[in-house]
């Protein structure tokens, strides 16, 4: 008799508080769909996450359903892989409140994030943004995840949910089942284009060192073009993150798209310079990035399909997510309904 092994899951998000850029699908969903045959996934639009800092309604509205139709042009089946959007599942809600009662404010008050964020919202440093990674572990703690695929930024939020976990299933046995980060070796962190030693943001305001998902081809050649290489006179392809983070970060976006070595790179441009390697490392990211964009526009004039599938993917999520926040109120004490 054949034996059913069930699929290891997957669990992951991002906040539609900008228009996805090059970072972000380097960074995490090119590993998302990698994986898409092998995992029991699910991702989802953290758009609970997005207001930490202030959005406009509509524009937030619209980078949602984008968002949808960038995952599935991506490469995200919508038949394999489970995708919703965080605020239509209220378990993430209130699992993380309860994990709020878990989460130590030491802990909150060292997270990399919030120091950054607290110092580019000085106006603005609500609870939210600060109680935000209690709420990052309850949206991953609910599915019972083996592994989260994040860009290197994440991992500390991550590494905090395993603290989260391992407190609570301390005091009440074993709840949570303890993830993984699983972050790429290739792409983990991509630099702006203008300024390599910065993360390129989604977040940003109108930045030239960043690379939208739907950029025009136009657009992304010409943000190549003009991009940072070093101020040494070497004008040699070579990787060396410490002197030449210009042409690290760049050589990082060719391997991780066309999936060659740093060697073969600097066998491949050895001779040539900047002024051949720029322009191939931006066409390499239009022929990337071209079938994408055109399937999200297509299927961004088709509401109805999109909201088949955020509808149907509620459904999914909440099913699961219903079980251990069932679980979890048990455990605490509260009384069943
Ligand atoms: P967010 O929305 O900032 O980023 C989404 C994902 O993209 C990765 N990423 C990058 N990777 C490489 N280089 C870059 N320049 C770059 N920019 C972004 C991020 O590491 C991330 O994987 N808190 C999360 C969203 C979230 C989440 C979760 C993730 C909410 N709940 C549960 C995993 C599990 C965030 O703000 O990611």
């Amino acid at each position: 008799m054949e034996e059913t092994v069930a699929k290891k899951r997957m669990l992951s998000g991002i906040k539609p508080s900008g228009d996805l850029t090059l970072g972000s699908y380097l960074g995490a969903i090119k590993n998302w769909k990698e994986r898409a045959d092998e995992f029991d996934c699910f991702y989802f639009m953290a758009d609970l996450h997005a207001i930490t800092v202030r959005q406009d309604p509509a524009s937030l509205r619209r980078r949602t359903l984008e968002q949808l139709a960038q995952y599935i042009a991506c490469g995200l089946d919508p038949e394999k892989n489970t995708l919703f959007i965080q605020s239509h599942v209220h378990q993430h809600a209130e699992l993380g409140w309860v994990l709020n009662c878990y989460s130590m404010f030491g802990e909150l008050s060292r997270m990399t994030q919030f120091k950054d964020k607290s110092a580019k919202n000085a106006d603005n440093i609500n609870g939210g943004l600060f109680t935000y990674p209690s709420l990052m572990a309850a949206d991953i703690l609910l599915y019972q995840p083996d592994y989260v695929p994040v860009g290197e930024d994440q991992k500390q939020h991550v590494e905090l949910c395993h603290t989260i976990a391992r407190r609570f299933n301390g005091v009440y046995g074993d709840v949570f089942k303890i993830p993984e980060p699983y972050v790429p070796k290739v792409g983990a962190r991509i630099m702006s284009l203008t300024n390599p030693t910065a993360k390129m943001s989604k977040s940003e305001d109108e930045d030239t060192g960043r690379v939208l998902l739907m950029d025009a081809p136009e657009v992304i050649m010409k943000q190549f073009k003009r991009a940072i290489t070093d101020s040494d006179t070497e004008n040699c392809v070579r990787y060396d993150k410490e002197n030449k983070p210009g042409v690290a970060n760049l050589m990082t976006i060719y391997s991780a798209v066309t999936g060659k070595t740093y060697d073969e790179i600097e066998a491949e441009f050895a001779g040539s310079g900047y002024g051949k390697f720029k322009p191939a490392v931006g066409e390499a990211v239009v022929e990337m990035l071209r079938p994408i964009r055109e399937e999200a526009t297509r299927l961004m004039k088709d509401k109805g399909y999109l909201e088949g599938i955020f509808r149907d993917g509620a459904q999914k999520a909440s099913y699961v997510a219903e079980k251990t926040l069932r679980k979890v109120y048990k455990k605490v004490g509260f009384v069943a309904k």
